[in-house]
């Protein structure tokens, strides 16, 4: 059953039509206990609030599947204001983008001056960009423009890895190689089995053996995941291995697991919470139910609460 919901939010967070009419009717169902707000406003008071509980934030402006080149062109905008609204604000931050926001579907050097400039004022900013990963689909595209982008902002630039996928050990290998800065986390999208593992017991063992191989590569670690038994075995791992603070630190999502976010920094471990906002919400509200199910009690709960 829990395979089912799974498959049935993953297809319904490609809807186009769906995705239109959440933009336009704003944030419901309860997707605000994911989604920070739809301004920037928004994003500046949670990255204060967040800042001031000793959690570190990335933040994500909303936005995936954009087909054209007005949208992929503001969607560039909406980016740099951000890093200047947050400099502005004098906020601990960074930025994690997607391609398919920037126009990856429509045009690949369009979406790469787009990325470009981005990660230009990020650099101006004093920040630092993470490109996060989209379905397989896009796998080569992201991996050609990060390296084009990684050449000339080595030290700007980031990229996540996906433990679901067969080819993830030789890519973080050739990664960790060239000292990338890596978020690793399990994998959000529906894959078909010839690349992607089918079960999540193979997910979750390849995860623990990638987050292992670039903890010891010498180059920086995010540990994506709101998985206890992960944490603990990882935890356990970099005191043996005596892994620097400076090389790694613990990313979960907003408004999930929060008290172990809590937990973790009084523990004195380095976390990022990723704070997604803006008023394009619905597929990642879609993949955070589909990781979840359960998940769909409480928007049941938000539909009937006056
Ligand atoms: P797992 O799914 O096993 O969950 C472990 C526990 O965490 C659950 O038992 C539950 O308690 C809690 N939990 C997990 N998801 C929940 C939810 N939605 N609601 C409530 N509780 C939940 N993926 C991707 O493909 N590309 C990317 O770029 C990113 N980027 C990214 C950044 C950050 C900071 C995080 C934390 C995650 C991502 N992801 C991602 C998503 C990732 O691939 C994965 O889908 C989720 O993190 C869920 O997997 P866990 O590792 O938490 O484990």
């Amino acid at each position: 059953m829990e395979a089912i919901m799974r498959n049935l939010f993953l297809t319904m967070a490609k809807s186009q039509t769906a995705n239109r009419l959440a933009k336009r009717y704003g944030l419901r169902f309860g997707a605000q206990r994911f989604v920070a707000g739809e301004s920037i406003k928004h994003a500046v008071k949670t990255t204060q609030q967040l800042n001031d509980q000793g959690l570190k934030v990335t933040l994500d402006h909303l936005g995936e599947s954009v087909y054209t080149r007005d949208e992929a062109a503001q969607a560039t905008a909406d980016c740099i204001q951000t890093l200047d609204v947050v400099k502005e604000a004098n906020l601990d931050m960074y930025l994690s983008i997607k391609l398919t926001q920037l126009g990856l579907d429509i045009d690949e050097n369009l979406c790469y001056d787009h990325a470009r400039k981005i990660v230009s004022r990020a650099a101006e900013n004093g920040y630092f960009v993470r490109i996060d990963m989209e379905d397989y689909a896009h796998n080569a595209t992201t991996f050609r423009l990060f390296h084009k982008l990684h050449a000339e902002f080595p030290n700007q630039i980031g990229l996540a890895i996906q433990a679901c996928l067969h080819k993830s050990k030789q890519d973080l290998a050739e990664l960790g190689k060239k000292g990338v800065n890596v978020r690793l986390v399990k994998g959000a999208y529906k894959e078909s089995s010839e690349v992607a593992f089918p079960d999540k017991t193979d997910v979750d063992k390849q995860f623990i053996d990638l987050l292992e191989q670039h903890l010891t590569s010498g180059s920086f670690t995010a540990i994506a995941t709101h998985d206890e038994t992960v944490i603990h075995h990882i935890k356990q791992f970099i005191e043996k291995q005596d892994i620097p603070k400076e090389r790694y630190e613990f990313q979960m999502l907003y408004g999930i697991r929060t008290q172990l976010q809590l937990n973790l920094v009084k523990e004195g471990y380095p976390v990022r919470v990723y704070v997604p906002f803006g008023t394009d919400w619905y597929a990642y509200f879609m993949r955070r139910l589909a990781e979840r199910p359960a998940n769909v009690s409480f928007v049941l709960r938000s539909m009937f609460k006056k």
